[in-house]
């Protein structure tokens, strides 16, 4: 099976490339500069050259604040990218599995978001990704819209790996403890996703196409994250800090308001696809040992 897999250079795409290579799929990567999917015609020439089995759209505009000054770029790559690959398989019949965000929502709930909940995005980029979302579903019947949430992996730039870095320098962190959600490991995502085209292999594209929520499971804050991370990277390398401080959001002010609670209900996927998921703790526990050592091999 041929998967064409844009944005394959980010997190989520780099993972894609190897697990999905290891489980015997053709993946066909594609990234800047080769295919901008802004541009229409070379998203219809890749589709018609390459003729896939099916396209999973990792690419995206990811930069939240610089989004808020950057608008153009922003929608042109989480909006119209989405619409330009959406009519490009609506016209070869392929289906798309496209990545969203938990910052469509505005973080008033309580309890863990729901794919059918209202969407209400604080920010340019989480109006951007649900503008996309709109598109895909507009003008693709067969897609699989999948959001996640405070995405990390050993590729690519990170939380994760900003706070390693930090760690490292620093005795005092200060971290953000009232916006609450699940951190999701980039590996864990790919296997969901590889595990989603597994089912549309084996039913023929007779699956339950639409919205679902993929995160890691539990909830928790930035600031609890830093602690995981450190307490955990404290087993392989030195780490300097001392004092991981709560502080809030008023008190760390960016470009883009986030979400404050964006933890995502992931039961559907569960159910339709047979997926299981990792406490995000666990999840991390591998990540951190893959950089840790990654870090003392240099
Ligand atoms: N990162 C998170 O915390 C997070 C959280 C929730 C959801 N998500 C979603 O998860 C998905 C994957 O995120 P990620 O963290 O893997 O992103 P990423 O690491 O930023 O990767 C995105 C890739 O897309 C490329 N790209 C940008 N503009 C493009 C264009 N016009 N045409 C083709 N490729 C283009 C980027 O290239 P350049 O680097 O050269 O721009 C990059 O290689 C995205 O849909 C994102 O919105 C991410």
């Amino acid at each position: 099976m041929k998967i064409l897999v844009t944005g394959s250079k980010g997190q989520l795409g780099h993972e894609l490339l190897i697990q999905g290579n290891n489980l015997g799929y053709a993946i066909l990567p594609a990234d800047l500069p080769e295919l901008d999917i802004t541009d229409k015609t070379q998203v219809k020439h890749w589709l018609e050259k390459f003729q896939p089995s099916l396209v999973v759209n990792a690419a995206a505009y990811t930069n939240v604040d610089k989004a808020e000054t950057e608008q153009n770029l922003a929608f042109a790559v989480n909006r119209d990218g989405p619409a330009n690959l959406a009519e490009a398989c609506a016209k070869f019949e392929i289906p798309l599995i496209h990545i969203s965000t938990d910052f469509i929502f505005d973080g008033k709930k309580r309890s863990p978001y729901i794919a059918t909940d209202p969407v209400y995005p604080l920010s340019i980029y989480g109006k951007s990704k649900q503008e996309g979302e709109n598109e895909v579903r507009s003008r693709l019947k067969k897609h699989i819209i999948l959001r996640t949430a405070w995405l990390y992996g050993v590729h690519g730039q990170n939380f994760v790996k900003t706070m390693l870095r930090l760690g490292r320098e620093k005795e005092v962190i200060s971290v953000v403890a009232d916006q609450f959600g699940s951190p999701t490991s980039a590996a864990d995502l790919t296997a969901a996703v590889l595990q989603i085209i597994s089912r549309i292999k084996k039913y023929n594209g007779d699956i339950n196409w639409g919205t679902y929520h993929y995160c890691g499971i539990g909830i928790t804050t930035w600031h609890g994250f830093t602690k995981e991370i450190l307490s955990l990277a404290r087993q392989y390398i030195s780490i300097k800090t001392k004092d991981v401080k709560p502080i809030s959001t008023a008190e760390y002010p960016t470009k883009a308001t986030r979400p404050c609670f964006s933890a995502l209900d992931c039961g559907l996927i569960k159910k339709n696809f047979g997926i299981n998921i990792k406490p995000w703790q666990d999840s991390l526990k591998t990540v951190i040992r893959q950089l840790c050592q990654k870090e003392t091999e240099k």
